[in-house]
């Protein structure tokens, strides 16, 4: 349980807040070159605040305020430029770093431009997303981690934004017994209404949970009724790359998933399921599926009923449910919330990092640590013993245009 002032700490995320300072220590995805390729701009809310993201005529993506601080207006309807981004309205331009560069109605002596200057972030791309970091100079680098650089991949983005606070997506990372319920006997619940059976991995009992801190974020391990602690789900687990990223096993096949989890402000999440799929060296990639697959993931349906045929689906159901921002002054945590409680106090002592002034946990400045910074990941995971199609059909992944063909591509490589 935590205080109403506990829970705003770890919860609000706008600037000066002790959580959002914290979060603007860390690279965010900030959007998608695949969305971006209709169209120059694009409003984006992240961390509590209006910006626009653009790709200005020379190629080059830029982040800036929303707000012409002429006159207010929005330049989500600016002009793309040479280098930079015009306001449409009077013609003022801006470049990537916020600088204004031409205001064309001023008198051409004037040097009212130099003093105007805009916020404005940096931004990268890589894995098929944009990147932006919204905290103090110097900015460390942004990880290279696994999936995001894995050559040769098939990349499946699924995104949603949902209606939370971003903490108790993140806390339902750090709670694993809620598998065995919410995805194994909830789910077969369900199905035995319809007069389904249901046999699943997810149903088996949990023995034993551990967390433990790893230079990037926590490790989470599990053993399951029938197993011993020599198992992958034991011994290797997955984790929690903090502050925002789960990144879960795959079952032995060269899959990469993580889900991230991105505030737009105290009370939405960008959430987004990113999937690198590496068929192997003999498959080659069809040209079409070299570029990241870009879908929408449903929750609801035409009713306004949660969708709880799928496992992605019932989690989110549970983190609206929730509410907005979930309640934490009234919950009765027991034994099996060590991993939520763990995070928080994670959360709380990086949070007192930053204000020191130092580098919170998983800050990247190497480049040589950068060039792949391989997570540990189990490669035999307890559900993903049902084979290829399966699984992908349970999780998310159902809804990417592509999936068909995905499966066709690694049954064909082999893999069951
Ligand atoms: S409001 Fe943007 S140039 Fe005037
Ligand atoms: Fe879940």
């Amino acid at each position: 349980m935590l205080s109403q002032e506990q829970n705003q700490i770890l919860t609000e995320v706008g600037p000066n807040t002790p959580m959002g300072n914290l979060f603007r220590r860390y690279w965010i995805p900030v959007g998608i070159p695949e969305d971006m390729k209709t169209k120059s701009t694009k409003k984006v809310r992240i961390l509590g605040e209006d910006l626009v993201l653009f790709r200005d005529r020379s190629g080059n993506f830029g982040l800036v305020q929303e707000r012409c601080p002429h006159r207010g207006v929005s330049m989500v309807y600016g002009i793309p430029e040479e280098e930079g981004l015009r306001c449409q309205y009077h013609g003022w331009c801006f470049n990537r770093k916020g600088q204004c560069t031409d205001q064309p109605n001023e008198p051409k002596d004037s040097t009212f431009k130099e003093r105007i200057k805009i916020t404005a972030y940096p931004v990268q791309e890589m894995g098929g997303l944009i990147w932006t970091y919204m905290g103090p100079q110097p900015a460390p680098l942004l990880p290279r981690l696994d999936g995001y650089v894995a050559e040769n991949a098939i990349r499946l983005i699924g995104q949603a934004v949902l209606p939370v606070n971003w903490l108790q997506i993140m806390e339902n990372s750090l709670d694993p017994i809620h598998t065995e319920w919410l995805h194994g006997h909830y789910h077969a619940y369900l199905l035995s209404q319809k007069g389904q059976g249901f046999k699943d991995a997810f149903l088996r009992e949990h023995e034993k949970i551990g967390f433990d801190k790893f230079e990037y974020g926590v490790i989470k391990r599990r053993v399951l009724k029938g197993q011993s602690e020599l198992e992958d789900d034991w011994r290797v687990g997955h984790p929690v790359v903090f502050p925002y990223t789960l990144a879960v096993g795959s079952g032995g096949l060269g899959t990469y998933a993580f889900q991230l989890r991105i505030p737009i402000d105290d009370t939405h999440t960008w959430h987004v399921w990113y999937n690198a799929y590496v068929p192997g060296p003999d498959v080659d990639i069809p040209p079409h599926l070299q570029e990241p697959c870009v879908y929408d993931v449903p929750y609801k349906d035409e009713n306004g009923e949660f969708l709880t045929d799928y496992i992605d689906g019932q989690d989110i159901m549970c983190w609206i449910t929730q509410g907005e921002i979930a309640d934490r002054t009234t919950e009765k945590l027991g034994t099996t919330d060590k991993g939520i409680i763990m995070y928080r106090q994670l959360l709380k002592e990086e949070i007192a990092r930053v204000e020191r002034g130092e580098d919170p946990l998983g800050t990247v400045r190497d480049p040589e640590k950068n060039k792949c910074i391989v997570l540990p990941l189990e490669r035999k995971k307890h559900h993903f013993s049902d084979g290829f199609e399966s699984i992908t059909m349970r999780f998310q992944t159902r809804f990417a245009p592509i999936v068909e063909e995905l499966i066709d591509l690694f049954s064909k490589a082999g893999v069951k």
